[in-house]
């Protein structure tokens, strides 16, 4: 089945929401394809809801890597999108491109996302010039999360309302295909949505976008540690799966594990020889 290209995605503004949801490995990816996903967000949450760090600033772009060619060989329709780690891209336009190029090279990521309003644009525009297609990302920045004050709502005010409209402005200057809205009002997000030509993809961004996003995590109930008031839960997977290694534990040490149809036999003269 071919990809999604990135046309078909920006045809898709105003028309049919687009899905998209993070993916970190194999098995994540093809269960979000199966379910129709259109985008795939190697997202940089991975260094917390998978390495269990406490925010995204840690993994590195090795780590991205084997994450986005994992999601990559677990699906064949929707659109990957390498998330550029903290460091990979604020150092300038040719660190930029290079881990950038490392998304699309070495893990087989169709695009990348880069954090960040109109300081950022300069460099989102050197990629898109090497290229390679940005999905923008502002609003609640989590690599910035420390100068925003911590995880909250952004553009409240009119000051900085206004700013999100500046940043959405520059990077669709830039040349970004799409932005991703994090964390800001939904009525500001619906203003962002109307005045840019890309299509807008939300997190806790209300109902007004182009898309929505959530973490693979967040969706099916794996991450207990903590839930934003943005998050809709569909399952209880932690829950299951724990159930499922309570009871392999439970089997195993009463002997109810393995039973004869998980063993292999042998020949009886065989083994009666054996036992000469
Ligand atoms: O890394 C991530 O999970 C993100 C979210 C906004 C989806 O960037």
């Amino acid at each position: 089945m071919a990809r999604l290209t990135i046309p078909e995605i920006q045809n898709r503004k105003g028309r049919e929401p687009l899905v998209a949801l993070t993916a970190y490995d194999f098995v994540s990816a093809r269960l979000a394809e199966e379910a129709g996903v259109d985008i795939l967000l190697v997202g940089d949450s991975a260094a917390m809801v998978v390495l269990g760090y406490e925010d995204t600033l840690p993994i590195t772009m090795d780590e991205m890597l084997v994450f986005a060619r994992a999601v990559v060989r677990g699906s064949s329709r929707a659109l990957v999108v390498g998330d550029m780690p903290f460091m990979s891209y604020q150092t300038g336009p040719v660190e930029a491109i290079r881990n950038a190029g490392r998304f699309v090279k070495e893990g087989g990521c169709q695009a990348v996302k880069i954090e960040g309003g109109e300081e950022m644009a300069e460099i989102v525009a050197a990629v898109v010039r090497a290229g390679i297609p940005v999905l923008g990302h502002i609003g609640l920045t989590p690599q910035r999360a420390s100068a925003l004050g911590g995880y909250r709502v952004q553009g409240r005010d009119l000051e900085s309302a206004q700013k999100l409209l500046r940043d959405a402005e520059a990077l669709c200057q830039a040349g970004i295909f799409a932005l991703l809205l994090e964390c800001v009002p939904a009525e500001l997000a619906r203003v962002i949505t109307e005045r840019v030509p890309v299509p807008t993809i939300g997190i806790g961004a209300g109902p007004h976008t182009d898309g929505q996003i959530l973490v693979f995590h967040d969706v099916v109930g794996l991450w207990p540690r903590f839930k934003p008031r943005f998050v809709r839960t569909y399952g209880k997977a932690d829950q299951e799966i724990l159930q499922a290694v309570k009871n392999y534990v439970q089997d195993v040490r009463a002997g109810r594990f393995p039973g004869p149809d998980e063993s292999f036999g042998m020949s009886p003269e065989i083994l009666e020889t054996l036992k000469l």
